[in-house]
């Protein structure tokens, strides 16, 4: 048997049980491109501070280059028995330029290596992600803008409350993307800085230059406290956070969906593109891409809370543990990717059954508060007087059998006689709608202003 590479005191091959569960090559092959992406900047930095001579700079970064296409083209598997990535680039690179790849790891540690790639791939990945969710946005911005009219429930407790339009609820999604987005661009921020040239855990002795490779790779500045980098994790705790309140988010909405596809709303058909059938009931049409929206947000949960768990008892610096770092980042992170494209094509391509959102407005005596607000601004009741005038006034309808809109002036008369003639305008849910017209409100002209403001936010994203 060859000696591994990296076992100078190890002589005998490793129990293949030991293997099992120490090789993390099978899942963290994923990080191919910023392990050869970190090594070339490396080695550029070991030749600029004179530590390689430019041949052996000039192997290693043209057998990595040939690696990476090897890699890509299927030439070169990554499923040998190599421990993980590292080993598995750095051993296919010392087959293909001898000794120069050998001087590779000179002043680095696998610590401060795999600090870099997962650092890398979690920029990368908080790029992508913040880009699905501008495209999430400007895609309810504009189904917003089209129903900023179109009148539904707005609900407290799941039960009727006052009337709001399709596009403000829309908005309230819109506005938490907004601040996901803002969360995920928040730790990009805090978390671009470079770990590599921390070495083992205390820095080195050789003359490296931390700003050259800082700089190579497109970081802020190489990281303060090298015990602290090949330590924390905190960058991939933020991806998983800011994921599984971004899911929450997208799980409430599905929650909404599935409960407006339902026969008892029906105030959304979501396109037959994004419905499933049934095995045994010919007529069925089921909301499964919502279910799995919310049950994804299980999953991303899950790996938050356990890569919390891993970390917590740690003592400093690198710990085996930390390899568990990895599988629960690159689930919650393809789930968000896709969860985020089948978002955007479902909103884009539901359809809003406006005649049926409208019409549940007339169960629940929506305007009620208005009569209230009517009674407190005009006869100048305090407003809990006024309360329990409305509330007779609704056990007057619910008697006959309407609507409080559909009450005549003589009913509401019968109630009180300071209840004047232009309540019955004031009580028609469409005029409760826009009256409501503080700054946020549902008002359409406050809605549009809503989907103005948000569309200016997001031509400053994109510029
Ligand atoms: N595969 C390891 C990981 O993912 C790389 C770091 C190994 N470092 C060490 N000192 N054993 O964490």
């Amino acid at each position: 048997m060859s000696k591994k590479i990296a076992s100078a005191r190890i002589s005998e091959k490793s129990s293949q049980l030991l293997q099992d569960l120490n090789n993390s090559l099978p899942f963290d092959k994923v990080l191919y491109g910023e392990d050869i992406q970190g090594s070339r900047a490396h080695a550029y930095m070991l030749y600029e501070q004179s530590i390689i001579s430019k041949e052996d700079f000039e192997k290693i970064e043209f057998g990595l280059i040939e690696i990476l296409e090897e890699v890509e083209s299927g030439v070169f598997v990554l499923d040998g028995d190599d421990e993980d990535i590292h080993m598995a680039i750095e051993g296919r690179l010392t087959q293909k330029v001898g000794d120069a790849g050998k001087r590779l790891h000179t002043a680095r540690s696998r610590n401060d290596q795999v600090a870099l790639d997962f650092r890398l791939y979690v920029q990368k990945n908080t790029k992508v992600i913040a880009n699905l969710l501008l495209e999430n946005i400007t895609t309810f911005v504009s189904v917003a803008e089209t129903h900023a009219n179109t009148m539904l429930p707005g609900m407290t407790h799941l039960q009727h409350a006052q009337p709001i339009n399709f596009g403000y609820h829309l908005l309230a999604y819109a506005s938490m993307f907004k601040r996901d987005y803002e969360r995920f661009m928040s730790s990009y921020a805090r978390n671009n800085y470079s770990p590599i040239g921390c070495a083992a855990l205390a820095g080195t002795p050789h003359p490296i230059s931390r700003q050259i490779t800082s700089d190579k790779l497109g970081f802020t500045a190489p990281t303060l406290n090298c015990l602290d980098t090949v330590s924390d994790r905190d960058f991939a705790l933020e991806i998983l956070f800011n994921i599984s309140t971004m899911m929450m988010h997208i799980s409430r909405l599905s929650e909404e969906l599935i409960l407006w596809s339902a026969s008892e709303f029906k105030w959304v058909t979501l396109s037959d593109r994004h419905a499933t059938g049934s095995s045994i009931m010919p007529q069925k049409k089921n909301p499964d891409i919502p279910e799995l929206l919310r049950g994804k947000t299980g999953r991303v949960n899950g790996n938050l809370v356990g890569l919390l768990t891993v970390m917590k008892g740690l003592p400093l610096a690198y710990n085996k543990d930390m390899q568990e770092d990895k599988e629960g980042v690159f689930d919650s992170v393809r789930t968000a990717i896709l969860s985020l494209q089948v978002l955007n094509e479902m909103i884009a391509e539901m359809t809003v059954n406006a005649d049926k959102m409208e019409l549940a407005c007339m169960i629940g005596h929506l305007s009620a508060t208005d009569l209230a607000d009517y009674l407190v601004k005009e006869a100048g009741l305090p407003f809990r007087d006024a309360y329990h005038i409305t509330g007779n006034v609704v056990n007057l309808a619910e008697e006959k059998g309407l609507d409080i809109s559909e009450l005549s002036l003589t009913d509401l008369q019968s109630i009180d006689e300071r209840i004047g003639e232009g309540v019955v305008a004031l009580l028609d849910n469409r005029a409760s709608m826009n009256a409501r017209l503080s700054e946020g409100g549902t008002a359409t002209v406050r809605t549009l202003e809503q989907v103005e403001s948000l569309k200016g936010w997001l031509s400053s994203q994109k510029g």
